[in-house]
């Protein structure tokens, strides 16, 4: 049976969404979990766009390390970000990342950066800076935005709010396969992903907690196709439902 990383083979069961009022989507969830290849299906097969919101943090963290700034300096990283030019652009299997103009696509999910994107996203000034550009980029609605605090602080009205979740063996093994790390053991990546999700949950800002009007799904045992059509039929009804009251 096919699982979540083989996500990108897979074609979508949804149709007829594309025509449907533009929303805007929130997926959360922790690192792993299949949040990435989830938001891109689903964009392509409504005709939106897929903003990573990670991949914000990894390219600030990159400009940090490359400045030699520290991530315990809140505020020398709020100004970093505040000279910082970073654009996602989405494409059919993610987003190409821009930083200051520059594709840093790959090299921001190298090892070093995925440590720092961890460390400085608990600073509630570099979040603040985050959320401000997250909102203009979704302002127009038929975007899917997948992050970690996307339905509970960057689009607390989100029309669909989704938190894809697995268990952390599943989760390190999938992100072991997507990006072996050639100096690290699957159980090492594993434990790293552990430390990064303590994290996430852990910090005093926009810690990574369920909406509360967001659906759960756990896909530790779930083929994508049944992570899709659960999401796709939450998001038909949600459309159904706007047409309706609109
Ligand atoms: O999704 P990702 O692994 O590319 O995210 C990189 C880091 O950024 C991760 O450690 C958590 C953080 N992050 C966050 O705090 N809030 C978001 N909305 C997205 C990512």
């Amino acid at each position: 049976m096919d699982r979540i990383s083989d996500f990108r083979s897979h074609k979508l069961p949804i149709t007829n969404l594309k025509s449907a009022k533009k929303l805007v989507i929130a997926i959360d969830g922790p690192a792993g979990a299949g949040k990435s290849t989830l938001a891109a299906r689903l964009a392509q097969k409504l005709g939106y766009i897929n903003l990573e919101s990670g991949a914000m943090y990894r390219a600030l963290a990159l400009k940090a390390l490359a400045s030699k700034v520290s991530l315990d300096d809140e505020a020398a990283l709020e100004l970093l970000a505040g000279q910082s030019r970073i654009e996602l652009r989405p494409e059919a299997d993610g987003n190409r990342v821009l930083l200051d103009g520059r594709d840093v696509s790959h090299r921001i999910r190298e090892q070093d950066v995925t440590e720092a994107a961890s460390r400085l996203s608990v600073h509630p000034r570099v979040r603040a800076w985050m959320v401000a550009r997250q909102r203009e980029m979704g302002a127009q609605g038929g975007i899917i935005m997948e992050g970690r605090d996307i339905g509970t602080k960057v689009f607390p009205d989100a029309d669909i709010k989704i938190f894809l979740d697995a268990a952390p063996e599943v989760r390190g093994d999938r992100r072991f396969r997507q990006t072996p790390q050639a100096n690290l053991p699957p159980e090492a990546v594993i434990a790293e992903l552990r430390e990064r999700d303590r994290r996430d949950r852990t910090r005093a800002a926009s810690p990574l907690v369920p909406a509360k009007d967001a659906l759960i799904i756990d896909s530790t045992g779930m083929t994508i196709d049944e992570v899709i059509a659960q999401a796709g039929a939450m998001i038909a009804a949600r459309q159904k439902q706007r047409a309706a009251t609109d």
